[in-house]
């Protein structure tokens, strides 16, 4: 396949705002939103007072958060990480679990109450109030045998009974043409495991000792370092990116001494690009899964908050935005394939 590649920086959409403000009176941004893009109520870039940043809808404000999440200090709502928590703080300690559940506080976890099902072998599923016991769970569900809980594979997952050990957090698992799956977990770590989750193989990219040091708060990582993309594996950790194909444990990229400590900021899973941000400047850089390809794209000093891509027919759009506080630094490049 052929890819030509062009950037345009065009002020798409502060144009559309301008216009808007022709005859001298800006139109107001809908009262749910502080800043925004345009008039509509969910196109928001920051919230007034009150409100919060939709966890499901960025570009929403709403008053009150969703039940399992908890209005942070950056008027965001942010998602309750531990499974089956429905109030928690904003260092993610659970304050009170799902109704079924009990609170196990040297874990930080919940768990499956006693006598919820009829067999001690069964795990609950979601909803956690509608006491549904199974003894295996639904597919894109792990049986974490700890809790007992059916627990989406997109959530943080521990798996913690198949040697090798894969001591870190597990934060995310694909599967692969059926029969395995492959798994991203802090710090760089991926293992490969079948079906029955037992270890095939672990890499560990970017082994730093200071790792969580760097990267790291309360057991989270701050930014994403890691990816996973069907069978590829990458991490952005010490100013390097290393991708691995994990069907043939192939390198399939690697470059070192970057000028910017990269982490991953979105990822287009039609196009197979998986874009990088990092916090000094107006940079960012891509990964172009089918060409193998790191490209970098600077646009200024002010750091990038966020990119969203709009198709227009057989055409994608990347919108970088600049700044949380003027939506008219927003800059378009085209990605042409
Ligand atoms: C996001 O917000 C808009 C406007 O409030 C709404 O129309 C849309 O359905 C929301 N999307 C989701 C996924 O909640
Ligand atoms: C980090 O990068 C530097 C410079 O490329 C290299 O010398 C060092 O060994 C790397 N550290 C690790 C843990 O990979
Ligand atoms: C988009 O599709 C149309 C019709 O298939 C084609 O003529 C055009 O060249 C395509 N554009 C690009 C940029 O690939």
């Amino acid at each position: 396949m052929k890819i030509r590649l062009f950037f345009t920086i065009i002020f798409t959409l502060a144009s559309k705002i301008r216009a808007e403000c022709s005859r001298g009176n800006c139109l107001p941004c809908s009262s749910s939103c502080q800043n925004c893009f345009s008039t509509s109520q969910d196109s928001c870039i920051s919230c007034p007072q009150n409100y919060y940043k939709s966890n499901l809808n960025s570009s929403t404000c709403v008053q009150n958060c969703e039940v399992g999440e908890i209005q942070a200090d950056n008027q965001q709502c942010i998602k309750c990480q531990i499974v089956g928590c429905i109030k928690c703080d904003s260092k993610q300690n659970c304050l009170q679990c799902s109704p079924n559940l009990y609170f196990d506080k040297v874990n930080n976890e919940c768990s499956l109450k006693p006598k919820i099902c009829q067999s001690e072998q069964d795990f609950i599923q979601e909803p956690f109030t509608k006491q549904q016991c199974v003894n295996t769970c639904p597919s894109s569900y792990y049986p974490n045998q700890k809790t007992q809980i059916c627990e989406k594979i997109s959530q943080c997952i521990q798996i913690n009974d198949s040697p090798p050990l894969l001591n870190e957090k597990v934060l995310q698992l694909n599967s692969l043409h059926q029969d395995y799956y492959l798994i991203r977990a802090n710090s760089c770590y991926f293992a490969l495991v079948d079906q029955n989750f037992q270890i095939i193989y672990i890499e560990i990219f970017q082994n730093m000792p200071d790792f969580q040091i760097k990267y790291m708060n309360t057991g989270e990582e701050v930014q994403q370092k890691s990816f996973i993309f069907e069978e590829y594996g990458g991490c952005l950790a010490n100013n390097s990116i290393k991708v691995m194909n994990f069907i043939t444990k192939q390198i399939v990229f690697e470059k070192t001494d970057l000028d910017q400590d990269y982490f991953v900021q979105y990822i287009d899973y039609q196009n197979k690009i998986v874009f990088f941000n990092q916090k000094s400047i107006c940079q960012i850089a891509w990964y172009d899964l089918i060409q193998y390809k790191f490209t970098t794209f600077g646009c200024g000093q002010t750091p990038i908050i966020g990119i969203f891509q709009i198709y227009i027919l057989n055409k994608t759009n990347y919108y970088i935005q600049i700044s949380v506080y003027s939506y008219q630094q927003s800059v378009e490049f085209n990605y042409l394939v």
